[in-house]
């Protein structure tokens, strides 16, 4: 089977919260866009190889995570071999590993008929990492608790999307653990950002758009983002923000034009910088 796995952005990203357990407690605003890995899953032995050497090609791949997760939660025993093409930036904020798993959690449903509702096989992908469960089901949503409590929101209307991935990488449990709740100072309007979307009125998602990891970076990353960010905005984007815990920066546009001068101008200097769009 041949599928797509989709990146995800945070429209919003809020941290309410320290856990128990260790995690944080969150309340996130999810969109996926067209940019994507494609999994080809064939029967064989557990391999998992991916285009890219540095990504673990072991037990540590979310991708066979999954498929061991999926075997445990159905009873079913499905060896498969993995083939990853990615083409989504890694360790940068838009969920690549958990969309690869996600799309192997779909693949093994369809090709089983186990016949997992979709919230079901969310909370099987919720023991393989945090994003997973929101990358089974895609599209627009909400996302809390952990990550794992999903609630669908209307669609974000279709806009271009321009995604820039600065060239340093962020370790998400580093930057959750330099979090200080108290210093949490602004916030994003989670609220406003659902009646925009209930009203179908992009502009307004755009406007609202805020991630509090942006304000945990150290000053001279925070400084990067802003200044992409800016460079979006300048370019004619409706509104622009980080995603995840970084350190990717997306501008979201109604004008393909303008999107494709974002998308150039920032390819002068940075590597990795993607045109795409919502879905
Ligand atoms: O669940 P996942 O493996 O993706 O999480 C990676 C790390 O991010 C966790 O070990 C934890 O440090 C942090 N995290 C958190 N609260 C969440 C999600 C992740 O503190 N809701």
């Amino acid at each position: 089977m041949q599928v797509q796995a989709h990146a995800k952005l945070n429209l919003t990203l809020d941290i309410l919260g320290r856990r128990e357990d260790g995690y944080h407690e969150m309340q996130m605003v999810m969109q996926s866009v067209a940019l994507s890995d494609l999994l080809t899953i064939t029967p064989g032995t557990g391999q998992v190889r991916a285009n890219l050497s540095y990504l673990p090609a072991d037990g540590r791949n979310l991708a066979q995570m999954a498929a061991a997760a999926f075997c445990q939660a159905t009873g079913q025993d499905v060896p498969v071999d993995i083939a990853i093409q990615k083409r989504i930036p890694v360790c940068a904020g838009l969920a690549g590993g958990s969309a690869d798993a996600a799309a192997v959690l779909r693949a093994l449903n369809q090709h089983t008929r186990a016949g997992l509702t979709p919230f079901q096989l969310a909370q099987v992908g919720a023991g393989v990492g945090s994003d997973v469960p929101y990358c089974v089901l895609g599209g627009t949503a909400l996302a809390e608790g952990r990550g794992e409590r999903l609630t669908p929101l209307p669609p974000l209307p279709v806009c271009q999307v321009v995604v820039c991935k600065p060239p340093f990488p962020v370790s998400t449990p580093r930057l959750f653990a330099r979090v200080d709740l108290r210093k949490i100072t602004r916030r994003p309007d989670t609220a406003g950002v659902v009646a925009a979307l209930e009203a179908g009125d992009l502009a307004g998602v755009a406007h609202r758009l805020y991630n509090v990891f942006e304000d945990v970076l150290e000053p001279r990353r925070r400084a990067k983002i802003d200044e992409i960010k800016a460079q979006l905005i300048d370019c004619g984007a409706l509104g622009a923000s980080m995603t995840g815990s970084g350190p990717t920066v997306f501008g979201l546009f109604d004008s393909p034009q303008a999107a494709r001068r974002a998308e150039q101008r920032l390819r002068e200097q940075y590597r990795e910088v993607f045109l795409t769009q919502t879905v």
